[in-house]
Parts: structure tokens; C-alpha cells; sequence
């Protein structure tokens, strides 16, 4: 088994990374490393503060909420965002927005406020009443599941100048996996109507063929119905490689 190619798309995402496009989208299949490239990929000190998109997300899990302490009395306590944009002494750091196709209502009003330019964002702290901005190091990666990225709110999207589709597993992610499985897990589709087989699947098969035997595992993990075809399109990849 040889290198694993790295694949133009995880390229293109360090490139603009450490080119200073503190703005970007990743879209595509599930289970190809996204949320891992968008949580660790070009990070300082601080880790990266992280949000979920759900219908029922609101702003105040976004920016912060008054939340009641023992003396019967309100606190503000302050949310990802607001963090990611104060990061280390005010140098902003990296807010991670998953499943961002599902935001809608306040919590996309929020999101607008906040991944907008550094020189228009800015909110008032309700308690001090200071402004805060975004640090200059602050960066949004966004990431959602969709094919096209036309199924992201406009005005959202627009804050995004780049948006790049992942159509592979990151090779870090590939090694981790036993060396006979690459191969499959690179070229994805192996599932019902060539749908790629995300790599949570590989590793779990990985896991479990070592006690319950590759049979019994690929049942468990991809099906009765896909079973033998996995494992044939393995065997035919363990031949050629
Ligand atoms: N660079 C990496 N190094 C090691 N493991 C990785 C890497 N990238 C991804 N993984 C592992 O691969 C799995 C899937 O990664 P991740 O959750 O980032 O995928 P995703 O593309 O965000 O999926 P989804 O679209 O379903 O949210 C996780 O178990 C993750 O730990
Ligand atoms: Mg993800």
C-alpha cells in the first residue's frame, strides 16, 4: 500500500488557511473529516469554540444568556462566538459552525451578525455595556452535508468567499484505519446506489473484524444487504493494491 495522495481539496483548504481567508465553507459527503479539519486545522493556543445548527438553536446559545446565580441574581455568561471573537487577549480564534444548511430564524440572524466583516460586526455587552469585535485572528470555518452549496442561506454564503466541496477522507484520517483498507475507504462509494461509506463505518468494521471476523462485521456495520459487496470490492482492492 503505498502514500496516500492527498487530494486537491484538502490543498486548497490549507492554502486558503494560511493565506488569511479567515472565512470559509467546507460541503459534501458525511464523514470525511470536516468538522476534525475545522476544530484543528491551522488553531493557536486557543482551542476553537464549536456550534451545532439545529432548528431549535438559539442566539442566546450563540452569544451568551443571563443564567441566575445562588443570590437570586443574573449573571451573563458569555457564548461561543462571543468567545471565539475575544480569543486570547482580544486576538479572536476559531468558531466551528457544523450543519450550518439547518440554521434558520434567530439563530441565522445571529450567525449573520457574526461572521460579518470585522469592520461591521460588533456587539454590546449587555451587562458592561462594552463593545466587542472581533479579534483579528478570528476565523469561521462553516460545515454542512450538502451537495450544493446553493442550499445554504444567501446571505450566509455570502459571507463566505470560499467554499470548497470535500469529496475525500483526510489521509490522516485514512491511516488511521488498517493499511488493506485505504484503498476502499478513499475511493468511498461503496454503499447502496454508490453512496460513499463514511469513514465512521470503516473504522468501526476495522474494530470489529479483529474479534468477530470480517463476515459478521461488515454485516453488523454495512448491512445484510451491502455486506458482500463490501467485502467483495475489498478483496478486489487488497488484489490490486
Ligand atoms: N485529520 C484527521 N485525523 C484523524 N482522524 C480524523 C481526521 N479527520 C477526521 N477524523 C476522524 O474521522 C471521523 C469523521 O470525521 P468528522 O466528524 O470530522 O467528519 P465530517 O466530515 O465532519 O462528517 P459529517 O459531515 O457527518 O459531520 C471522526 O471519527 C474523526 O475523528
Ligand atoms: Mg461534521
Amino acid at each position: 500500500m503505498g502514500e496516500i495522495e492527498v487530494g486537491q481539496c484538502w490543498r486548497d483548504l490549507h492554502d486558503v488557511m494560511s493565506n488569511g481567508i479567515g472565512r470559509v465553507l467546507l460541503f459534501g459527503p458525511p464523514g470525511t473529516g470536516k468538522t476534525y479539519a475545522a476544530l484543528y486545522s491551522g488553531i493557536g493556543v486557543v482551542p476553537a469554540e464549536r456550534l451545532v445548527c439545529t432548528e431549535e438553536l438559539t442566539a442566546g446559545e450563540i452569544m451568551g444568556t443571563w443564567l441566575p446565580t445562588s443570590q437570586h441574581r443574573f449573571e451573563w455568561r458569555e457564548g461561543p462566538a462571543i468567545r471565539a471573537w475575544r480569543g486570547l487577549d482580544g486576538r479572536g480564534s476559531r468558531l466551528v459552525v457544523d450543519e450550518v444548511d439547518r440554521a434558520s430564524g434567530d439563530a441565522l440572524s445571529t450567525l449573520l451578525a457574526i461572521t460579518d466583516s470585522a469592520e461591521s460586526a460588533r456587539w454590546r455587552h449587555p451587562d458592561t455595556m462594552e463593545w466587542v469585535r472581533p479579534g483579528p485572528e478570528f476565523s469561521v470555518v462553516m460545515t454542512s452535508n450538502v451537495e450544493h452549496p446553493d442550499e445554504i442561506p444567501t446571505a450566509l454564503l455570502d459571507r463566505f468567499p470560499v467554499t470548497i466541496y470535500i469529496d475525500r477522507p483526510h489521509p490522516k484520517a485514512l491511516r488511521r484505519l488498517s493499511p488493506d483498507l485505504h484503498a476502499s475507504a478513499l475511493a468511498g462509494s461503496l454503499g447502496p446506489e454508490g453512496r460513499r461509506i463514511s469513514l465512521r463505518s470503516f473504522y468501526a468494521f476495522d474494530q470489529l473484524r479483529a474479534t468477530l471476523g470480517p463476515e459478521r462485521a461488515a454485516r453488523l456495520v454495512f448491512g445484510p444487504s451491502n455486506a458482500e459487496g463490501v467485502l467483495d470490492a475489498l478483496s478486489i482492492s487488497a488484489v490490486s493494491g
